[in-house]
């Protein structure tokens, strides 16, 4: 039996933040949500969250997730203080604590299953994850016998000079026989620089406590300040964009690109440079994203190109063209084959197929049909002031440059508007509709410093549209 317990108490002053620092965001997820999935690969029997510090918004943010008991350490005496604070949840309880620090976003779940396994398979009292760091500020130190038995884990600030060459550090993931550590956890003291009850005290009176050192040193990355939050960014970055590459996916650039672990890629996706993939994104095969393209929460089907574009909480079929400088937003929904192209912004509104928005226009809360061709410059004026309205053009319309639809209007099938049209009523399908000032010409006008010519004054013609008839 396993029981897993999270410490996630601390203020994280280090942060300097008033947000706890467990719920600060790495790639689109939490520091804790990100503990919480290394535990994937575990059969774990209960799941304690240990919450202290803004403890609403842990709750509030975890709160849904199934299994999960949350215990408050009301004080934040330390790590040891918070592990005690499970002992009247595990009365009687025989099995495993796994025990990890809040702060650990990095860790892959095969590392916890290959230290509880180790653990499990020497009988030992305590198993702690260790690591051997290049620069090991920061960390507590651990000291081993030949044997590899731990025999004491020292916080930087308490060790001696010579104590702080020991590069093997305390990755502040535990494994512990729970009979043996809730012998010894009332016993901890808080005699240390912080006057703090650390959990490694332990060390001093659990046996046989070993050590187990993790491959990937990255993965033990801990979290006290943003600029380790902006190292693990890095580093998770770099694992995803490795595992998208190995998987059929053309990064153009890695470095300038970022991808958030929630995004779906297919095979023979092409990413290019300064892209940026967010959320509960898809984009299907043969795309070719960017370069300088923004993604988030959308699905964008196979063959579409996005050129120096951004899409957000968006669909878009196959085999559309976006950009460059076109900016898709709440829950715009294009079709297959449409052409959305410079400076066009699109809001809420949904496109036919082989429909095009090729230059210059805003639509918002629209419903266009199919192969409707929607004239440079044309707009939509979707508010009044007070409430957003409706448009709707039927399939194979062509909207005339510069057109407006004042909503809530409708405009049928097959209608061809005049360019410069302010369209305030329904039409009906396959009409001419015109709704402009007609053209007036004054033959031989002058401004009024200049002469007018000896003749007539001008007379007004009207030109009436069509005019070419
Ligand atoms: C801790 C370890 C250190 C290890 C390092 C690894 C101790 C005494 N030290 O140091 O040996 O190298 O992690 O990253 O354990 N927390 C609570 N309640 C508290 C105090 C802390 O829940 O009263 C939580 C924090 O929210 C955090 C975690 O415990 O998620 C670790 O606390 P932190 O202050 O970051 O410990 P470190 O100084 O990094
Ligand atoms: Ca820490």
């Amino acid at each position: 039996m396993l029981a897993v317990a999270i410490l996630a108490a601390g203020r994280g002053t280090r942060m300097k933040s008033s947000l706890p620092k467990v719920l600060h965001t790495l790639g689109g997820r939490s520091l804790v949500e990100r503990v919480l999935l290394s535990l994937s690969d575990l059969e774990c029997s209960r799941r304690f969250i240990i919450f202290g510090y803004g403890g609403d918004q842990v709750k509030s943010l975890l709160g849904n997730l199934p299994d999960l008991e949350f215990v408050e350490q009301t004080e934040q005496l330390g790590t040891g203080h918070a592990v005690q604070q499970v002992i009247p949840y595990l009365d009687g309880f025989q099995g495993d604590l796994l025990v990890l620090n809040g702060d650990l976003p990095l860790l892959r779940p095969q590392t916890l299953k290959q230290l509880l396994q180790s653990h499990q398979d020497n009988g030992n009292a305590a198993t702690v994850l260790t690591a051997h760091l290049p620069d090991p500020t920061g960390y507590g130190r651990v000291f081993c016998n030949d044997q590899n038995i731990l025999t004491a884990i020292v916080e930087d600030r308490d060790c001696t000079a010579v104590q702080k060459q020991n590069r093997r550090i305390n990755a502040g993931v535990y494994c512990f026989h729970w009979p043996d550590l809730v012998q010894v956890l009332p016993t901890l003291s808080s005699d240390n620089d912080q006057q703090e009850y650390y959990l490694t005290e332990v060390a001093k009176s659990l046996n046989p406590m070993m050590a187990v050192d993790v491959k990937d040193y990255q993965e033990i990355q801990g979290i006290n300040n943003r600029k380790q939050l902006a190292d693990a960014y890095a580093i998770l970055q770099d694992r995803i964009k490795d595992d998208w590459m190995a998987a059929g996916v053309t990064l153009v650039d890695p470095d300038s690109i970022t991808i958030d672990e929630t995004v779906e890629l297919a095979p023979d996706v092409i990413i290019e440079p300064q892209t940026h993939l967010r959320g509960d994104t898809t984009i299907r095969t043969g795309c070719r994203i960017g370069p300088g393209s923004l993604i988030e929460n959308s699905q964008i089907g196979a063959n579409v190109t996005v050129l120096y574009s951004v899409v957000a909480d968006s669909v878009v079929q196959d085999g559309t063209r976006i950009g460059p400088y076109a900016h898709l937003r709440g829950e715009a929904q294009v079709g297959e084959n449409c052409r959305i192209g410079n400076f066009v912004e699109i809001k809420k509104s949904t496109l036919g197929d082989r429909t095009n928005v090729a230059h210059l226009s805003y639509l918002g809360d629209a419903t266009l049909g199919t192969q409707v061709n929607v004239g440079a410059g044309t707009i939509t004026a979707n508010y009044d002031g007070f409430k957003k309205h409706p448009t709707r053009i039927g399939d194979r319309t062509k909207t005339g440059s510069n057109s407006v639809f004042v909503a809530p209007v409708a405009v049928g099938a097959d209608v061809t508007v005049g360019a410069g049209s302010v369209v305030t009523k329904d039409t009906p399908d396959d009409c001419l509709v015109l709704a402009r000032a007609e053209q007036t010409v004054l033959p031989g006008w002058r401004p009024r410093h200049q002469s007018q010519p000896e003749s007539q004054p001008a007379e007004a013609i009207q030109q009436s549209t069509p005019d070419d008839s």
